[in-house]
């Protein structure tokens, strides 16, 4: 998909619209970028550092732009649809980052058919090593999915979902990146409770996670194959394992992903 002849309006300019700006800005067909930021220091940085245009308003960027991508919190996702509405057309491609927010809510918004898409990405997309689950509106066809596709590509993998799958992701990759740091830390804290110098157990647990999932990647192996493969009889391993079964670790993540795809209902609704 060749993303040079769209011109992209990103509304909101905080950690992912900056994030996706920088991604497609390093991509090989760079679009023509615009944005704007309630924030005047923001809007500065766009000008000076990212160096795309800065139209007067979001009314004026939406007018300027094929693709609008609304990149700001949830809560304030309403007054900026009153503010773009009537600038929205069936020509062009309204994409929402916001968590929790459905294509149906710009849909009842807009007079027009304008074609929506939900995006819930994650985290690592600030270091273009994120995961984007792509939803589609009721207004958006096969080529919207592909161009959107192709934008969240420069910030990582993507993967194409139904919209009523949202929640279930928000639960896995949107708040999975805190998990991962939690049992980071828990991992971290207890390397120093043994003795062991921060610096090195930093060293020692992140090298770690990163080796064990690029092995389970690129292996394409069952995590239990690899986790039976460090595990010998009597060892170490299953001294541990042992005890992570028995504190209920297992337990403890069906309980935390349940809880969060619920709030994210709540949320939804
Ligand atoms: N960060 C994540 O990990 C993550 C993951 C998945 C989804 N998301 C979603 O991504 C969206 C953006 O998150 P973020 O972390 O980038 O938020 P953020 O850093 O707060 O950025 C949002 C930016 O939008 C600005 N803004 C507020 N009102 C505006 C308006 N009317 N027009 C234009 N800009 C406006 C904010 O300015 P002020 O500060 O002055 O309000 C802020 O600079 C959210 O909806 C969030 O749910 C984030």
């Amino acid at each position: 998909m060749d993303l040079s002849t769209f011109r992209i309006g990103i509304i909101g300019s905080g950690n992912m619209g900056k994030a996706i700006i920088k991604g497609l800005q390093f991509s090989r067909q760079s679009p023509t970028i615009a944005a704007w930021d309630a924030l005047s220091d923001n809007r500065k940085l766009l000008k000076e550092e990212f160096r795309v245009a800065v139209p007067q308003d979001n009314r004026a960027l939406v007018l300027k732009s094929d693709i609008i991508i609304l990149a700001v919190k949830p809560q304030v996702i309403d007054p900026v649809m009153e503010e773009i509405a009537d600038s929205l057309t069936e020509e062009k491609l309204l994409i929402s980052i916001a968590a929790g927010v459905p294509c149906k809510r710009f849909e009842n918004t807009l007079t027009a058919p304008v074609p929506t898409v939900r995006i819930m990405p994650n985290t690592p997309a600030l270091i273009n090593r994120g995961i984007s689950a792509i939803a589609a509106g009721n207004h958006a066809q096969d080529k919207h999915l592909e161009i959107t596709q192709a934008i969240f590509s420069c910030l990582g993998e993507t993967a194409l979902v139904p919209e009523s799958a949202m929640d279930m992701v928000t639960a896995v990759s949107g708040s999975g990146p805190a998990y991962v740091f939690l049992v980071i830390e828990a991992m971290l804290d207890a390397a120093v409770g043994l003795g062991m110098a921060r610096d090195l157990a930093r060293k020692l647990v992140i090298e770690t996670i990163l080796g064990s999932t690029e092995l389970l990647k690129e292996s394409g192996k069952h995590p239990m194959e690899l986790k039976d493969m460090v595990t010998s009889p009597g060892g170490t391993t299953i001294a541990g394992l042992a005890e992570l079964e028995k504190n209920g670790l297992r337990h403890a993540f069906n309980e935390a992903l349940k809880s969060a795809c619920q709030r994210s209902q709540d949320l939804g609704n």
